[in-house]
């Protein structure tokens, strides 16, 4: 009997540190400003271009803003995508530095609440600070449009404190470590991986949602549709300058243009990018698997 209780009480504390361990919001350090020097809301600007941002995030009653609105359809019900004007109560004017970053690296909220990875939290989580808070700052600098967004329209199972365990499962903040051959490269993968999250569509995932590891690119369905793989096998055909023209206008190299939502990301992201960041990801791309 005696070591039933112990056993009962020895799994209640570890059931408690557990919880607490995947339920503490990261913490951030305090310091952490936005500014409004001209060099950096410039920076940020162009980041949240190679962010893809606008594509979600784009004002469906306010055009050509970042009031949001748009309802994002998902194998998990209807998310619609929030404000992130400066708007103190329909947006994110009353957020600070360290807010800001902790939603975009962390996927918290600002009082600690997990948001769902219909938001690509998990992609940028390997932003640089310095880039996350370069948009923020440009973020803060738009006029505030006031718009609440509708609410999301999902399963009643799905609940925010379930995420805790997606995020753990998807190892959120476990970046895959890797050595990359020159700078241009890392570069290309800094902006595939991260900031342009091309994975978030491109890499097939479990049953929870879970991007499968080990299929890095290698295609996903998506609803009724397909999403090609753009994976080293499938890449073996696309040369480096044919990938470059792709980023630009969407040409592939059997002469085709590509349709679908792919044409989202060249319009607001892959076609604005500066040429080293379009060759950066054309390098990426289309490195050649080293040893075979
Ligand atoms: C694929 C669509 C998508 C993209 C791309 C995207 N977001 Fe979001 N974002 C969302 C959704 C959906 C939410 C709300 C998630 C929730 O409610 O759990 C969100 C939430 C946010 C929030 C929290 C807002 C709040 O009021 O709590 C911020 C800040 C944000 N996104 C910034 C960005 C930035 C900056 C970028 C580009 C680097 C970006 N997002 C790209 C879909 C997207
Ligand atoms: C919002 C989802 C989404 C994101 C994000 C995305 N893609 Fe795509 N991509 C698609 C879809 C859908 C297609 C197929 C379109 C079609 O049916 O023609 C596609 C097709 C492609 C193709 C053509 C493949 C082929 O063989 O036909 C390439 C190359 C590609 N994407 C590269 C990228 C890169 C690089 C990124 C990141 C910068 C990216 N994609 C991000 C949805 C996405």
């Amino acid at each position: 009997m005696k070591s039933n209780k112990l056993i009962l009480l020895l799994v209640g504390v570890a059931a408690f540190v557990l919880a607490a361990m995947l339920f503490a919001p990261p913490s951030i350090q305090d310091e952490l400003e936005f500014s409004d020097d001209a060099g950096t809301l410039a920076r940020g600007e162009y980041l949240m271009t190679a962010g893809g941002c606008i594509s979600c995030h784009r004002g469906i009653e306010h055009e050509q803003t970042f009031s949001g609105g748009l309802g994002l359809e998902s194998n998990f019900g209807t998310f619609h995508v929030p404000n992130i004007t400066p708007d103190a109560d329909t947006g994110i004017g009353g957020w600070s530095a360290g807010e800001f970053l902790r939603a975009m690296k962390h996927g918290r909220g600002p009082s600690g609440g997990f948001y769902f990875p219909s938001f690509p939290y998990r992609s940028y989580a390997g932003l640089t600070d310095e880039d996350v808070l370069d948009m923020g700052s440009w973020l803060m600098s738009l006029e505030p449009v006031r718009h609440e967004s509708p609410a999301h329209e999902t399963p009643w199972w799905l609940i925010r404190p379930a995420v805790a365990g997606w995020n753990v499962l998807a190892g959120l903040n476990d970046p895959p470590a890797e050595e990359f051959e020159n700078e241009l490269v890392e570069r290309g993968a800094y902006l595939a991986r991260n900031l342009g999250h091309c994975g978030e569509c491109h890499t097939p995932r479990n049953s929870l949602g879970i991007p499968i590891g080990g299929r890095e690119f290698a295609g996903a369905e998506l609803g009724e549709d397909t999403i090609e793989a753009i994976d080293a096998v499938a890449m073996e055909e696309w040369t480096f300058d044919s990938f470059d023209l792709f980023l630009l206008i969407g040409l592939k190299p059997d002469g085709e243009f590509v349709g679908g939502d792919m044409n989202e990301v060249l319009e607001y992201n892959t076609s604005k990018l500066t040429d080293a960041d379009r060759d950066a990801l054309a390098a990426f791309f289309t490195r050649r698997r080293q040893e075979d």
